[in-house]
């Protein structure tokens, strides 16, 4: 049941605190030692990522945490794209499927295995087809998911996920195993860091909704390890509330996105504090952009207090904090459209057709 909250998506945001820690008490202990031997497969040289939506916008965060600590390099591909991408000959095929029954997912494995790939599935749902198929599974321990916009299931992603891949880097000797366990005690502090994000993002957004409601579409804007989960944010938005909403790289503004921006047209910016990200937030703002910044605790949405050590230590994860402010924002707009937020128009839970 939904209990006290108006919505499934609202009781599932709120639970994410409690499902990270949740993750990170079953995982947690494993990561350095038996975790990746109890998968049964080789230390791979590459992995490709597999997925779709908001499952791939977590395989490409979990890939990205990867590559910066141990580097691992890696191919991301939508599951739909798989058959007509080539892939790297030997590479892990990490599959990421919160249902474990995306028929694009599916048909995918079947690909990645005639040519030879060995699959990791990491999913919500042990009985599900993709667990049956894969040769190791990684359970993301989220829980049912009853909202059509996944939220609790992405932040057990991506935790799950790093780790997962912290233990292919412990196993692969790429990062030492005291190494490990100390970036497996600073995971967990993102149960507390989550928590701050919701409470300033209930703080922060109900006042900007009012001057939205109009607005007709939505441009996202991040860099680096930020930019996976500005595309997730814009993902959520459009998916929520019906209005156009792109992400882009900042630095692609000039190569097209900034002929979109015009007086009042709202600019989200995952501020990672950059020299070059406030230029671009300078560009936009010149042409009238309403500027929404999310991020630091100076930020119109804060998701993180810049003095607490623990944030500090967390840097290498990327801000996943960010994307609890840009599910808050989607779901109180979209309740301001009227919107049916756990069942949007045209959209199902699993998607069993291709
Ligand atoms: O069950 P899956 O993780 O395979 O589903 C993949 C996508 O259909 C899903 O993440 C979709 O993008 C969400 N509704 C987004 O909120």
């Amino acid at each position: 049941t939904r209990g006290v909250h108006p919505d499934f998506m609202a009781k599932e945001i709120e639970q994410q605190p409690e499902v990270v820690a949740e993750v990170m008490t079953t995982w947690g202990p494993s990561v350095a030692g038996d975790l990746w031997p109890s998968f049964g497969l080789q230390v791979p040289r590459h992995l490709t990522i597999v997925g779709c939506g908001t499952s791939l916008h977590a395989g490409r965060a979990v890939a990205q945490v990867t590559a910066r600590l141990g580097g691992i390099p890696y191919s991301a591909i939508e599951a739909s794209e798989v058959a007509t991408t080539t892939t790297v000959p030997g590479s892990l095929a990490v599959v990421l499927s919160q249902s474990g029954e995306t028929a694009d997912v599916l048909r995918a494995v079947d690909v990645l295995h005639q040519r030879g790939h060995p699959i990791l599935a990491l999913t919500n749902n042990p009985h599900s087809a993709l667990a049956r198929q894969a040769q190791a599974v990684m359970l993301c321990q989220a829980g049912p998911e009853i909202g059509v916009a996944a939220t609790k299931t992405f932040t057990a992603q991506v935790i799950g996920g790093t780790a997962m891949g912290l233990s292919l880097l412990a196993a692969a000797r790429l990062v030492d195993r005291s190494a490990v366990r100390r970036r497996v005690a600073e995971l967990s502090g993102v149960p507390d860091l989550l928590a701050y994000a919701i409470g300033a993002a209930r703080r922060s957004v109900p006042d900007l909704v009012p001057a939205l409601l109009d607005s007709p579409g939505f441009v996202f804007l991040g860099r680096g390890s930020s930019r996976v989960f500005a595309d997730e944010g814009a993902l959520k938005l459009k998916e929520l509330t019906y209005r156009w909403a792109e992400s882009h790289a900042a630095g692609e503004l000039k190569h097209g996105p900034l002929a979109l921006i015009e007086t009042g047209t709202p600019v989200v910016v995952l501020d990672d504090g950059s020299e070059r990200l406030a230029a671009n937030i300078a560009e936009v703002r010149a042409r009238g952009a309403r500027v929404i910044s999310v991020g630091p605790e100076q930020a119109t949405i804060p998701a993180r207090t810049s003095t607490t050590a623990l944030a500090r230590g967390l840097d290498w994860l990327g801000p996943l904090e960010t994307v609890v402010g840009l599910q808050v924002l989607a779901r109180e707009l979209a309740v301001a459209l009227g919107r049916d937020v756990d069942k949007p128009r045209n959209l199902a839970k699993s998607v069993t057709v291709e």
